[in-house]
């Protein structure tokens, strides 16, 4: 039932065919219309650390905030335009209560001690002295010079509950780091921290969170208070099942029901699905959003989680990745596999400074100093500035390429990737109802993995009838943004933009 009425009319208009370059395309790609893999809410980055040590700096949230371009070490740099930020609720303070201190382990670094804003038991009022809202000032300013330029969904999370819910008092883990760390008479004081800080947030930041998550990688036995070198804690299934529930009361008793809870940030996508399947029919019916994180690269299934998520009818994200690969490499293949596999909503880096190799932009959190921008830094780029909130995720045909569609600006955008020797790559649009204007030019931006271009920009690509190629060097990351492409939704009674209605669409 696709329409073609008007595929012979589009072609008509081809220009000359000496606008068109002549090659050979090595390996074909058919861009599929009809999938549907969701509809993009954005690309982000959590802040805690960096933003507590960089959280002043204006620049930085040009950088990778904004779309502009902003100069850095002399290069000119495209904003990443990140439009989600993940904000971290603190778990440690110095303040001793009544004797006790927070424990703190020998491996701990102090740039990932995030401060927390309860800071005793005596009084859950946040008006109390039991709360210090002056605390973290950093990371709440980058949240604020985030949203300022343009970032509009925020996340809550935390990473252990105040070192005094603690059994051991370490908010780096229990003893064990497999064992659980609340005290069972603090699990609804957890869910009273974050529900407190949101709506805080809410009435003195100007910050609405969308969503709050109250573990980090909960199954993992790694949360270990005698070796660990930031917050983390353990949270069995039957825990995170009572937290879960306590949340959803205590956002609900402040006015925020709206307010989705998301679970559980697992450290793979098979311990997110062991995870799911043992939280409980209560749990997971207050579970608004299932999160994971990408630790798992190119292994794990993805697509189980994503039938578990779509089955529940959950939006899913993939809430946190990173790696030490400053090429690029690692982020564009496993970018690439969640596009194709666990079909995300969203996607968020961890840190966007960091060293050895984890950061965007290489630094130092604890000595706040920076360093260069990474290759890493534009191969990403290559999607966070195309593939933007709204547009729908299509199925790009192979596992080297994704593609998006702007049904308002009637614009396919495709980013692609060549693991191979050195090729054309050909991309087909003859599924669309309109494929482009033959002979148009087809902005393209370029990335090498590794070293070598970084998002250079060139407008030397045309369509050529129902399909345009470009050459890739190895390990070369493309972008394309296609004009005038008509993707037709078949259950909503469109019309052809050119004005003719296109009756056989309602067959
Ligand atoms: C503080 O410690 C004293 C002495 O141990 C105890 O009597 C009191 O109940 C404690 N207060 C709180 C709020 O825990
Ligand atoms: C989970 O933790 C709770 C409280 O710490 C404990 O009672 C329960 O036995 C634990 N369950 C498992 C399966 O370990
Ligand atoms: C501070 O950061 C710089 C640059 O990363 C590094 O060379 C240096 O060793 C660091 N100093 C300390 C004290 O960590
Ligand atoms: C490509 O064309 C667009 C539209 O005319 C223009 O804005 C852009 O600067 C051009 N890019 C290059 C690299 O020439």
């Amino acid at each position: 039932m696709k329409q073609t009425l008007n595929r012979e009319w589009l072609l008509g208009l081809a220009l000359s065919a000496a606008t068109v370059p002549t090659g050979s395309a090595d390996l074909t790609t058919t861009i599929s219309s009809a999938a549907n893999w969701g509809t993009w809410e954005g690309f982000g980055v959590s802040l805690a650390w960096w933003a507590k040590a960089f959280g002043t700096r204006s620049d930085l949230a040009d950088i990778f905030f904004s779309t502009e371009w902003t100069t850095y070490n002399g290069q000119s740099i495209p904003g990443m335009g990140l439009t989600i930020a993940r904000y971290n609720a603190g778990a440690c303070s110095w303040k001793t209560v009544n004797g006790s201190a927070m424990v703190v382990s020998p491996d701990m670094i102090a740039s990932r001690q995030m401060e927390s804003y309860w800071v005793d038991w005596f009084n859950s009022s946040p008006s109390s002295s039991s709360w210090s809202w002056s605390v973290d000032e950093n990371q709440r300013n980058m949240l604020s010079m985030a949203k300022a330029r343009g970032a509009n969904i925020f996340e809550l999370f935390s990473n252990s509950p105040p070192w005094w819910m603690c059994l051991n008092h370490n908010p780096s883990g229990s003893d064990d780091g497999s064992s659980d760390n609340l005290q069972s008479w603090n699990y609804d004081q957890h869910a009273v921290y974050l529900a407190t800080i949101a709506e805080y947030a809410a009435n003195n930041w100007g910050v609405s969170f969308q969503s709050v998550e109250a573990f980090n990688e909960p199954s993992s036995d790694w949360w270990n208070g005698k070796t660990g070198t930031q917050e983390g804690c353990h949270f069995n299934f039957s825990t995170q099942a009572t937290v879960i529930g306590d949340l959803r009361t205590e956002l609900n008793n402040r006015g925020l029901s709206s307010t989705l809870i998301s679970a559980s940030d697992e450290n793979t996508y098979d311990l997110a699905i062991s995870t799911w399947n043992n939280l409980g029919n209560t749990a997971t019916s207050n579970v608004g959003r299932i999160n994971v994180h990408g630790y798992q690269y190119s292994g794990g299934r993805r697509d189980t989680l994503y039938s578990l998520a779509s089955g529940a009818g959950k939006r899913l994200w993939n809430s946190e990745y990173g790696e030490s690969d400053a090429t690029g490499e690692s982020l564009v293949t496993n970018l690439l596999l969640d596009f194709r596999w666990l079909h995300p909503t969203a996607w968020v880096y961890w840190q966007a400074i960091d060293g050895s190799g984890w950061g965007l932009i290489d630094g130092d959190n604890d000595n706040v100093s920076l360093g260069a921008i990474s290759q890493k830094y534009f191969a990403l780029s290559q999607f966070t500035r195309h593939i933007r909130p709204g547009m729908r995720i299509l199925d790009g045909g192979s596992d080297y390429t994704v593609a998006a569609y702007d049904s308002t600006a009637q614009k396919l955008v495709i980013v692609a990737a060549n693991w191979g020797a050195a090729q054309y790559l050909n991309f087909e649009l003859s599924d669309f109802s309109s494929p482009g204007v033959s002979g148009a030019v087809v902005p393209r931006w370029i990335t090498q993995v590794g070293t070598g271009d970084q998002y250079s920009s060139h407008n030397d690509t045309y369509i050529s009838g129902t399909k345009f190629w470009s050459y890739f060097p190895t390990g070369a990351v493309q972008t394309f943004e296609v004009s005038k492409v008509v993707l037709l939704l078949w259950t909503e009674d469109r019309y052809d933009p050119s004005g003719f209605r296109l009756d056989s669409d309602k067959g």
